[in-house]
């Protein structure tokens, strides 16, 4: 691993992302994990790499749904980074790959402006084509992998064959595509990790949310959004990268950033938003698959109705009995909810979202949500 660190050039162009390729989840159990994601979550398991196909330390399983792309590893020896990735961070997120139209440019773009090159532009090549790749540092032990697959038309990357996994069944889900990932950094590091975003990425904040907008008395926390969607030379065709940045703030109990920072040991993703077009259906399938959510206490839905007021055709039997939260915001509201951690360690979990308009994250919603578990756990004389 080749480490180079250069004095930022920022004159020259930030690289330009076509968006998210796909996420990949470094886990103790890819064969396991994977089978989660398809049968709990609707995934299609698209490509598998492995011993049988020429790859000697790993396997993985490319799994998609809709536009939403997630490759699961595990190491097949101890001496694997997989395995001692695991060993330090449990299952997680090590990667979130941006698709670039030259990787070169990219890298060379990143480098100059800041970036940690992890690996230098790199061509995989087998019978289908070229697959060309490089990587970049982010927060704790998570990286970008820069990709270009336009000239590579097989399943997904050389080694990668035809997953022989068979497909779920259960009901549609109906998940559409990625919305946002969030990330989780230490005490102090948001404001370093925005403009390590800015300044390497060329990304722009977004919008910003300090501790006084999304904390109670008993946990807070700030956050940044960055992404890639106003910059002049927009790319035409590309799907934009939208990355909240979490840090905890001091609260009289600890956040769930820290507790995230605990058991994680280093930053790094939190969770994935995932977009649907019918969040009714989507969750109620979830829900049929066997997915666990987020409890929401019922004194939550009448301080939304009076949120919501003016918003006629929401409808509250069903968000009620699927626990789905509301929000709004000057663009028109949106409707998410959270799944319970998928990792043994409470780190990682999904957000599934459905957008009307609103632009926002629920951040609005959160504190809603804190004060309204509060308000139960007062109740039962546990706050
Ligand atoms: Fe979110």
């Amino acid at each position: 691993m080749t480490l180079v660190h250069h004095d930022p050039d920022l004159d020259i162009a930030p690289p330009r992302l076509l968006g998210v390729d796909h996420l990949e989840w470094w886990v103790g159990n890819a064969r396991t994990f994977a089978g989660f994601l398809c049968s709990a979550f609707g995934f299609e398991p698209v490509a598998y790499a492995g011993p049988e196909t020429g790859r000697a330390d790993r396997v993985s399983y490319l799994l998609r749904q809709g536009g939403i792309r997630f490759m699961v590893s595990g190491a097949l020896h101890p001496e694997s980074p997989i395995a001692d990735h695991v060993r330090r961070h449990g299952d997680g997120v090590r990667d979130i790959a941006f698709l670039v139209d030259d990787v070169d440019a990219a890298y060379d773009a990143a480098l100059a402006r800041g970036g940690t090159g992890l690996r230098s532009p790199a061509d995989d090549t087998d019978d289908h084509g070229t697959v060309r790749h490089a990587a970049i540092a982010t927060f704790g032990d998570t990286v970008h992998t820069l990709l270009d697959r336009s000239r590579y038309d097989g399943p997904f990357a050389p080694r990668f064959e035809p997953s022989d996994l068979s497909r779920p069944v259960g009901p549609d889900v109906g998940l559409v595509r990625l919305d946002h990932l969030v990330g989780n950094v230490e005490l102090g590091a948001l404001e370093r990790w925005v403009h390590f975003y800015e300044q390497v990425f060329g990304f722009s904040q977004l919008l910003h949310f300090d501790d006084d907008q999304i904390s109670t008395e008993y946990s807070a926390l700030m956050s940044t959004v960055v992404w890639n969607g106003d910059r002049a030379d927009p790319q035409p065709t590309g799907e934009l990268v939208v990355m909240p940045i979490n840090e905890p703030a001091e609260g009289r109990k600890k956040s769930q950033i820290e507790e995230y920072l605990d058991f994680y040991g280093t930053p790094g993703v939190q969770h994935i938003a995932l977009r649907t077009e019918d969040i009714v259906a989507t969750v109620r399938a979830l829900r049929a698959r066997g997915v666990r959510f987020m409890d929401v206490p019922a004194t939550y839905y009448a301080e939304a109705r009076q949120r919501m007021e003016g918003i006629d055709d929401l409808p509250w039997a069903a968000l009620e009995e699927l626990s789905i939260l509301v929000d709004r915001d000057a663009d028109g509201h949106l409707l998410q909810i959270f799944t319970e951690t998928v990792t043994d360690r409470p780190t990682v979990f999904f957000e599934i979202i459905e957008r009307e308009g609103a632009k926002g994250f629920g951040e609005g919603n959160f504190k809603a949500l804190f004060e309204a578990i509060e308000r139960a756990q007062a109740r039962r004389g546990n706050l």
